[in-house]
Parts: structure tokens; C-alpha cells; sequence
């Protein structure tokens, strides 16, 4: 038999997975010593196979999840199957200078020892699973976002930011069953500096759904719904796997215009209006 044991940043999505699958959902414990140590347990599971589900949204979420792994195997699980919904420190993919590390690679390797299995959701990059070993599994979950968009949208455009996002859009498009896609350029200048160069779609009076594999800052985001709005479009949504949202990345997309911010549950949130529980059990 199968429990699902959640961190607590995913909360609402394991209860989603264990209806899913019909399966228990462990009980689980959040402490901190008076040190300010982490005690992240599960004092009643006692089956055979786990399955851990635990966003990195923060360190302290990593490092409940090694613990939670590790949880389980002392309490007798011969199979510790760990979904990674939102993994953080994926886009740290490589040593952007000299002397950096490589803290996907970091991360992963950690979190490997602890598992049988790793699944990811729509990692930035899907050369981050082989981080992992064994390799993990990406699990695609743009195809969700196109769920909560209205169902009349005005001859729409579907954008990505960049070009490396565009399959993301194309999905999100196939979903939605009508439109047209392209992406715009980006150069990034710094951490919250987005330089982006407008496409050549004519998108004047169109609704415009830009899709992104994540917000966080919302620099990206904003930039390109400037542009747009600069272009006379119609109504603009903007949608991500991975709704990060951090520092007034919301004030900063509401003031650039957007009608609508869509997420999943990867980062459980006032804007993770769509669940990636169904694709997630499909997968396990
Ligand atoms: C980068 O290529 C990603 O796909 C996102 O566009 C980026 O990470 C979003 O970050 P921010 O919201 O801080 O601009």
C-alpha cells in the first residue's frame, strides 16, 4: 500500500493527489527546536511505499524534505517515491561565474540519496533531471493552463516571453483549441532588469494569454504586458506552471494592465486556480 506524506508547502496538492489515487494521506509534523533546528515527521506512517510531495519553495522546505524522506525509510517504506512539484534552485543550472556552484545539481544530488524516484513539474530546463539519480521524471503541465481561461477569447494570441518558453504557449494554445502563437525577445540585464523586443503578431484589439514556465519577480511578465499594452491589445492573462509570485511581483503585473493571473498548485497560492494533481497521478 501507498501513503502520501506531504511537505508543508504542498499541503493542498498532496490532499488533491491522495484523493486522486485513492490512497491515505499521512499525518505530518512541523517543529523547530529551540535552536531553531527543523523537525519535519510523520509519526504515524507504517506502510511500504511512500510517496513524499514537497515543493523547494524556501531551505528550510528542502530541508523538511530530506527529513521527511528519511522519516519514512527509518519507519519501514521500501520504496520512497519523491514528487518534486516545484523544485527550487532548478534555473541555478550552471556557474554563472567563476567560483559559483552548480546548486541544481547540489540540491538534486541530495535529494537523490533519499529516493527511489523523483518526479518534477515542468522543470525551466529539463536537463536538471539528470541531476538526479536515477534520472527524474519531468512531468508536463502546461496543457492544465488553458482550464481557467475565459471560453471567448477575442481572436486570441498566445506569447511566450522567450523563445525558449514556446513550446509552453504552443501547448497551452492546443489546450485552449483556438489561436495564434509566437514569443518575444528577452534579454535579462539582471535579476529584475527584462529588456523585451516586441513580436511582429498584430495583436491590436486581440486577447493576449502570455504563458511562462514561471513567475517570480513578475520582471518578465510585466515587461512584455508593457509592450503589448503599448500595441493597442485587448484584454491581456498571463498564466505559469509555477506561480513564485515573490517580492510585489502581483502589484507589478496588475499595474501593468494584466486582467488575470493563473497558476497551478505547484506553489500553493491565491492564484494556483489550476491543479496538477491529475497529471501527477497519471504519472505514478
Ligand atoms: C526564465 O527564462 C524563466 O522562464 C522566466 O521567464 C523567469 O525566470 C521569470 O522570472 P521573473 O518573473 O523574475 O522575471
Amino acid at each position: 500500500m501507498t501513503t502520501i506524506v506531504s511537505g508543508s508547502a504542498s499541503q493542498t496538492l498532496s490532499a488533491r493527489l491522495a484523493r486522486e489515487l485513492e490512497v491515505p494521506l499521512a499525518a505530518v509534523e512541523y517543529d523547530r527546536f529551540p535552536d531553531g533546528e527543523l523537525l519535519a515527521a510523520a509519526p504515524d506512517f507504517d506502510d511500504d511505499r511512500a510517496i513524499v510531495v514537497a515543493s523547494t519553495v524556501s531551505s528550510d522546505t528542502h530541508l523538511e524534505l530530506l527529513q521527511l524522506q528519511d522519516a519514512v525509510r527509518e519507519a519501514g517504506a521500501e520504496e520512497v517515491v519523491t514528487v518534486i512539484p516545484y523544485m527550487g534552485y532548478a534555473r541555478q543550472d550552471k556557474p554563472f561565474e567563476s567560483g559559483h556552484p552548480v546548486s541544481a545539481r547540489a540540491v538534486a544530488r541530495a535529494l537523490s540519496t533519499g529516493a527511489d524516484r523523483v518526479l518534477t513539474v515542468t522543470p525551466h530546463e529539463e536537463a536538471v533531471c539528470e541531476f538526479f539519480e536515477p534520472t527524474a521524471t519531468a512531468v508536463g503541465a502546461a496543457d492544465r493552463l488553458a482550464e481557467p481561461l475565459p471560453d471567448d477569447l477575442e481572436e486570441p494570441v498566445f506569447l511566450s516571453p522567450d523563445e525558449g518558453a514556446i513550446d509552453l504557449a504552443e501547448t497551452v494554445r492546443d489546450a485552449y483549441g483556438d489561436g495564434e502563437t509566437d514569443y518575444f525577445e528577452k534579454v535579462r540585464h539582471s535579476g529584475t532588469d527584462v529588456e523585451i523586443t516586441p513580436s511582429d503578431v498584430d495583436v491590436t484589439d486581440r486577447d493576449v494569454v502570455v504563458a511562462d514556465d514561471i513567475i517570480a519577480t513578475g520582471s518578465t511578465m510585466s515587461e512584455a504586458v508593457g509592450v503589448l499594452q503599448e500595441r493597442g491589445v485587448g484584454r491581456v492573462f498571463v498564466t505559469c506552471v509555477h506561480p513564485l509570485l515573490a517580492r510585489n511581483a502581483v502589484t507589478k503585473l496588475r499595474r501593468a494592465g494584466v486582467e488575470a493571473i493563473y497558476g497551478t498548485d505547484t506553489i500553493e497560492g491565491q492564484t494556483s486556480t489550476v491543479s496538477v494533481a491529475p497529471t501527477l497521478a497519471a504519472e505514478l
